[in-house]
């Protein structure tokens, strides 16, 4: 028997986590394309890593994903390892965020571990290599699996001038993607997330929504957009974003990107990096938002729940706070690729539990019962 993945992985994780964090993402990233570019390795890792499981499939968004665990932007910022990631058995994969020109990124160092909370915290910056680039990734090479786009803005443009970034970026991407996520929630990109304030956004939005509507035409191909949210805003703040999403008519919402906040990081030195704080610390804030949001739209705009997800009960719990779709990165760092399989394996045993037939009915029906037990709670 070949040493199971887990070993595996937590082997070599404490050299890697000698390694300075973003060198060694490149080092696995480059080993993993590296190999996969040998014939028939791609196929080994999937054998090893992906699970076709007949009762997972999520149709949303006039999409059928394979199953709800999808890699959240960041990793693949340029495209670069679409192949070797589609093998570790994510139900789809979020690439980007990519910029419409070039640009470097914050300072080095960018990105900090805090493994006692298995947590990071990053100021990449959108470090990118740019639209031409990122299309040059992807055209004319077989998709391993639906792929979402996630779009920024450059440093370099002045907020006022934003929607012409995410414009031009829209445009080039916009036949490589399943569904084009607008990221105005990054916190490293100074002024970005005053595009979430009442009067940018709802211009914004309606901007988007209009050179949609025209690609669609041009390309006889209507691909959706998803708005991605930072976790750090009161519920007045997300009520006012679910009304200027359901009345722009943007397809969905990625709640949430890494937060401002360090809960529970109080006592750690490395919590006074700057940046965004993610995994474990930000579960609850970005369940939460979730929960808000999903209470906001009631149902009608489809939530893909991101932050602090690790397992399939945290994936189980966003699924049923009103996510229809899940994605991880931090969790991935410090549990390694297995945990792919894992939450895919753990969310298969809750349907076979339930009795339902598929992901979404059972889901269906735990909604249904928080509800009604909430209800009793209150009468
Ligand atoms: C990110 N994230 C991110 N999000 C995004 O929309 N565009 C991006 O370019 C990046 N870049 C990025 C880099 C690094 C190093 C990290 C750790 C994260 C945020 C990411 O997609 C996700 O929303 C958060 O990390 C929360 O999920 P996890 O990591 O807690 O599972």
């Amino acid at each position: 028997m070949p040493a199971s993945d887990s070993d595996l992985y937590l082997k070599i994780r404490p050299l890697l986590f000698r390694l300075d964090p973003e060198q060694s993402h490149r080092l696995v990233l480059g080993l993993l394309g590296g190999t996969c570019r040998i014939p028939g390795v791609t196929a080994l890792v999937r054998a090893r890593y992906a699970r076709r499981v007949p009762a997972l499939p999520v149709d949303v968004l006039g999409l059928r994903f394979p199953n709800p665990v999808g890699l959240a932007a960041g990793l693949d910022k340029d495209a670069r390892y679409i192949h070797p990631l589609a093998a570790l058995g994510f139900g789809w994969l979020e690439l980007g965020t990519v910029t419409p020109q070039p640009q470097p990124g914050s300072a080095k160092p960018r990105l900090f571990r805090i493994p006692g909370h298995h947590a990071l915290i990053n100021r990449m910056g959108f470090n990118s290599d740019g639209l031409q680039a990122f299309v040059a990734n992807l055209a004319g090479r077989a998709k391993p699996c639906l792929l979402g786009i996630n779009i920024g803005k450059n440093a370099s443009t002045p907020l006022e001038h934003a929607q012409d970034d995410y414009i031009a970026a829209l445009r080039a991407v916009y036949i490589h993607a399943a569904y084009v996520a607008i990221n105005i929630s990054s916190p490293n990109t100074p002024g970005l997330r005053e595009l979430q304030e009442r009067e940018r956004l709802g211009r914004l939005l309606q901007e988007l929504k209009t050179e949609q509507a025209a690609l669609a035409r041009a390309h006889q191909l209507y691909v959706p957009l998803a708005l991605k949210v930072a976790p750090d805003l009161s519920d007045e703040q997300f009520a006012f974003i679910a009304d200027a999403v359901l009345a722009s008519g943007i397809d969905a919402v990625i709640a949430t990107n890494t937060t401002l906040a360090r809960p529970g990081l109080e006592n750690e030195l490395i919590g006074r990096e700057s940046g965004g704080l993610s995994g474990r610390p930000l579960k609850s804030l970005a369940l939460n938002s979730v929960r808000v949001l999903f209470r906001h739209m009631g149902g009608r705009v489809p939530i893909i729940g991101v932050g602090g997800i690790e397992n399939a009960n945290d994936a189980w719990e966003r699924l049923v706070a009103g996510a229809d779709l899940v994605q991880i990165y931090t969790a991935m760092i410090f549990e390694g690729p297995k945990i792919v399989k894992q939450i895919v394996q753990g969310l298969a045993e809750r349907v076979a539990r339930s009795g339902e037939q598929s992901l979404s009915a059972a889901v269906a029906a735990e909604r249904r019962r928080v509800a009604t037990t909430e209800l009793k709670d209150t009468a």
